[in-house]
């Protein structure tokens, strides 16, 4: 008889620990797929890690849905600091990865440890996530080697749009997807623990998919990759403008319109605060 109980789904399967990167690799050998999305704030964190999100990620993207930038490049170490650490507060299960900004980590493998140095201290989150291929590597195993898991993420990387010319798909034609193919590799010899694939065709990021023994993450990828990640504002409806790639699986835009609307009618009539909403 064994001894050895079958590892919990990473989604679906219960566990009263957080999940662990070594968790994330075991998904891999089992096959098994699985979903992360981003998270900024203590509630909906709460709500994702209790739906059973395995992986909840405090983007750069923050810049754009919380701090109502036009690109990921404005936002800060400082701006995101508090953001993780909320996260990482309200969620018991989940792995907080998160996302090294513009400018913090890109001057040498020190300055990414100084960063990430402070996303594990201050915000406590469990791994970080920094853009790009071989140009990173040496980051990439300066953090592991320092004991920080890290993320990788190649194809649109949205820190280089004013270099890539715009948010357009990557590695499109054998030259680019051979190109995007050894970065990942460059990256998962490294030691990062998963790789996300943003804005490439379906094809190259299954071919990458097969050929690394680490997890890609999806995201306008296709279906053939690991695990599939979304903006949440996005994945709820919330975002006034949208990529191809997204599918939105509620409309708080209109539920929070309709939310609002009726208040201030409400407020306006003087129907709100009724007895049941008030103290005697
Ligand atoms: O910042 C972000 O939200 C991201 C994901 C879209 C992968 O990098």
């Amino acid at each position: 008889m064994s001894t050895t109980a079958a590892a919990p789904a990473l989604y679906g399967g219960n566990t009263n620990r957080r999940v662990s990167v070594r968790d994330i690799l075991q998904a891999k050998e089992r096959q098994e797929r699985w979903p992360m999305l981003t998270a900024y704030d203590a509630l909906t964190a709460r709500v994702f890690d209790e739906a059973g999100i395995p992986v909840l990620l405090v983007g750069d993207s923050a810049a754009m849905v919380v701090y109502g930038y036009d690109s990921t490049l404005p936002v800060t170490v400082d701006d995101l600091l508090p953001l993780t650490a909320a996260v990482s507060r309200a969620t018991r299960r989940a792995l907080v990865v998160a996302d090294l900004p513009f400018g913090s980590y890109q001057g040498s493998p020190e300055q990414a440890l100084d960063a990430a140095s402070r996303f594990m201290k201050e915000g406590h989150a469990q791994a970080v996530k920094l853009e790009g291929g071989h140009r990173v590597a040496a980051h990439v195993e300066a953090l592991v080697g320092a004991g920080v898991p890290v993320m990788g993420h190649i194809g649109l990387t949205p820190q280089s749009v004013n270099t890539l010319g715009g948010y357009r798909v990557q590695g499109r034609g054998e030259e680019a997807g051979a190109a995007l193919l050894a970065d990942a590799k460059e990256l998962e010899r490294a030691g990062a623990f998963s790789v996300v694939l943003e804005c490439v065709p379906s094809e190259l990021a299954a071919r990458v998919t097969e050929q690394l023994s680490i997890p890609t993450v999806g995201i306008g990828a296709g279906p053939r990759t690991d695990a599939q990640v979304l903006v949440w504002q996005d994945m709820a409806g919330l975002s006034p403008h949208v990529a191809k790639f997204v599918k939105a699986y509620a409309d708080l835009n209109e539920t929070l319109s309709t939310a609002a609307r009726t208040f201030a009618d409400e407020v306006v009539q003087g129907s709100f605060p009724d007895a049941d909403h008030s103290y005697n």
